[in-house]
């Protein structure tokens, strides 16, 4: 039997495996702990984290679709004093690489966020939400606007200093993806989140009004899978050398391998954890598979192998 070498890399940093889970569906992994071992995923990427402790939206915040799922949550956590207090110790005591996922309401939140994650060591990487469509307004979501998404961009990269890889998360809610992706390229990312949810909404036909109280939300699970394939391979076809973690309705090795072949080097695991907590695990070990089936040694030989020839 032929050995794969699965390591893969975002910035400077190397993580042994490629599979992640997606921020917001596993907290800080603590739950996730009773069914495997945190340490054997590649990263647990945390629940975007903002300055101050918030209780989110108001209920309901879930609602089934077709093949998929809304959510309005609205960034609910403990602020970043308790993450760090809490959540940073367990994960780091647990041996898991963590990349910590962050979101403000303003430009200069992020700033404040990335100065308080300076001072921590033993973080892999950061990964800056630019893009929850459940925010007050549309205007919060900076990865909509070139320039928004520069501003927050280069405010965290003056605030965390040293070396720590900085991931931007992009909405697919946008005209020209690659044109977001360009601009935080030009301002020094060292890889790209592709892709967040998309805005939705379900109106109930009983009640005749939308389930969701904030009305709107956004829209993740197999149904999405086909936009971030695309968004992955119009942005690794642009620009081959930036890392992407993809994610966006990955259930099984399969999908995972798919998004690798678009041009993923990580590929995150979200909406699939509900209905089954040990999904990233089985992804890992279906991948893992499929890719020695293939022919690959090296897994690195499959990102964005779609492009080849094409
Ligand atoms: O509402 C939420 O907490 C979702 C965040 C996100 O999708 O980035």
């Amino acid at each position: 039997m032929s050995s794969l070498d699965f390591s893969t890399k975002i910035g400077s940093r190397r993580f042994s495996n490629p599979i992640f889970t997606a921020s917001g569906c596993a907290s800080s992994g603590q739950e996730l702990s009773q069914f495997f071992p945190i340490s054997e995923i590649g990263a647990v990427v945390t629940k975007s984290i903002m300055t101050k402790p918030r209780t989110g939206r108001a209920t309901p915040r879930m609602a089934e679709t077709p093949s998929g799922m809304l959510n309005s949550i609205g960034l609910q956590g403990p602020g970043i004093d308790a993450f760090l207090e809490n959540d940073i110790p367990w994960l780091l005591a647990n041996s898991a690489k963590v990349i910590v996922s962050i979101a403000g309401e303003t430009v200069d939140e992020y700033g404040v966020l990335a100065r308080k994650l300076r001072a921590v060591s033993g973080v892999s990487a950061v990964e800056v939400n630019i893009s929850c469509p459940n925010v007050e307004n549309r205007g919060q979501v900076f990865a909509c606007h070139p320039e928004s998404a520069v501003a927050v961009i280069e405010s965290v990269r003056r605030n965390i200093g040293g070396e720590l890889p900085i991931v931007a998360k992009l909405s697919p809610d946008v005209t020209n993806i690659v044109e977001i992706a360009q601009s935080v390229i030009n301002v020094g990312v060292d890889g790209l989140a592709l892709i967040n949810t998309l805005l939705g909404m379900v109106i109930d036909t009983n009640t005749m009004k939308p389930k969701l109280a904030g009305k709107t939300g956004g829209l993740s699970g197999p149904a999405i899978r086909p936009v971030a394939v695309r968004a992955i391979y119009q942005v690794h076809q642009a620009f081959p050398q930036t890392p992407i973690v993809g994610m966006g309705g990955v259930s099984n090795g399969r999908d995972a391998f798919e998004m690798v072949l678009a041009g993923a080097s990580a590929v995150s695991v979200g909406t699939a954890t509900f209905g089954n907590p040990s999904a990233a695990m089985q992804i890992k070990d279906e991948l893992s598979n499929l890719l020695l089936e293939k022919g690959f040694n090296d897994f690195r030989d499959a990102i964005g192998f779609a492009h080849r020839g094409v």
